[in-house]
């Protein structure tokens, strides 16, 4: 059942370009136009929405953050993204014209059932993005875009993760064929890009040896900080999050631009810092940015690794370790950044002897408040 692999994380890890291509696949009609009749909400009424609000928790509101740059950039529709939990307990503005993306792996999560039903009184419509079918999240929405990566067993989320940020780039390419925000031509070469992403977490995947090499010299840290910005800064932190979990270290997820606005103070001689870097292509020339990010916390003793693309020659002279991805449009890298990310938190743990499947004081779906 684990595939050969000795625990379901990295069976699911090694799962994710299967997890992505089925979340991709017959989403498409013969001519490359998105169809997405499950959605079940007339185009008309899509065409209404005038803001839309994504509630999800923890790993699930990282996709969502994604999802955030990626709708409203392809569709100039304004999003919000909220945990689940502060949404239900204040006062959010919502109407008709808002729509809620929900986003759970499980369906079961109390904090987003509650903030659904809450905002569903409110009269908004719901969507949910859920990787359970008929569970009770898309049971009570209006409507449901399933992420097709199968049952998740380890308590940890990864496949889910992946499958649930190409399940919102989806939503975001319907949308924006339906408002034409983008030309149809614009939509079909960022599918095809998206066709071609299984091949490049494969590769990633083949790669693994030197991000668990990484992750083993490096048992004793106490903590870790990560760094990233645009959509890489939901991955930075996502790649915290599973530090902390799995090996119990403490780990922080930052936007690089805010390191000067105070957690550069936590820089010391040999603090490992995890950079996830833009693409060179980004079109906010946020490279430059982060590579002087690099030279920032290096000179104050960081001990960097980097996360880049293929051939981005501006990092390597700065950072102790570099960890290549392969070439996507600056959009979708979460698909392939997060990986690395997900290795290190795995090898890591399992270097430490701790069961990666169940962390202490996890539980696999959280149907409490
Ligand atoms: C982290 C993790 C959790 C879940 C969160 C939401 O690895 O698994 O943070 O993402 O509890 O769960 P779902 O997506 O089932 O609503």
């Amino acid at each position: 059942e684990k595939g050969g692999y000795d625990t379901f994380m990295e069976k699911e890890i090694h799962d994710q370009p299967q997890a992505v291509a089925d979340t991709l696949l017959g989403r498409t009609d013969a001519t490359g136009r998105l169809i997405l009749d499950e959605l079940r909400i007339e185009p008309e009424e899509l065409l209404n929405v005038r803001k839309i609000i994504v509630l999800a928790c923890g790993t699930s509101a990282y996709a969502g953050m994604v999802a955030k740059y990626a709708i409203e950039h392809w569709c100039r529709i304004p999003v919000e993204v909220e945990l689940s939990h502060e949404f239900r307990y204040r006062d959010p503005i919502i109407d008709p014209t808002t729509m809620i993306v929900s986003i759970s792996q499980s369906g079961e999560t109390m904090d987003t059932l509650m903030a659904v039903r809450y905002a569903k009184e409110q009269g908004a419509r719901t969507v949910s993005i859920c990787n359970t079918n008929g569970s009770t999240i898309p049971r009570e929405s209006d409507a449901v875009l399933y992420t097709h990566a199968g049952p998740e067993i380890a308590v940890a989320s990864t496949k889910a993760f992946l499958a649930q940020i190409t399940a919102a780039y989806l939503l975001g390419l319907y949308l924006a064929q339906l408002n034409k925000q983008l030309f149809s031509e614009q939509i079909k070469d960022i599918l095809a890009d998206l066709a071609d992403i299984p091949a490049k977490i494969q590769d990633i995947l083949d790669r693994g040896d030197q991000i668990k090499q990484l992750a083993r010299s490096m048992k004793d840290a106490d903590s870790v900080l990560f760094l990233g910005r645009n959509v890489g800064y939901p991955v930075a932190m996502e790649g915290a999050l599973k530090l902390k979990e799995l090996a119990y270290i403490h780990a922080e997820g930052f936007a690089a631009g805010e390191l000067k606005h105070g957690p550069i103070a936590l820089i010391d001689d040999g603090q490992p810092v995890f950079v996830v870097m833009p693409s060179p292509m980004d079109r906010h020339s946020l490279h430059a940015k982060v590579v002087s990010n690099i030279q920032e916390v290096r000179a104050r003793g960081a001990r960097t690794m980097v996360v880049a693309e293929r051939g981005d020659e501006a990092v390597s002279a700065y950072a102790e370790d570099v960890f290549e991805v392969p070439e996507t449009q600056p959009m979708l890298m979460p698909l392939l950044t997060t990986v690395p990310l997900q290795i290190y938190a795995l090898e890591l743990s399992t270097a430490k002897g701790y069961d990666v499947d169940q962390p202490r004081n996890l539980a696999k779906s959280v149907t409490v408040e």
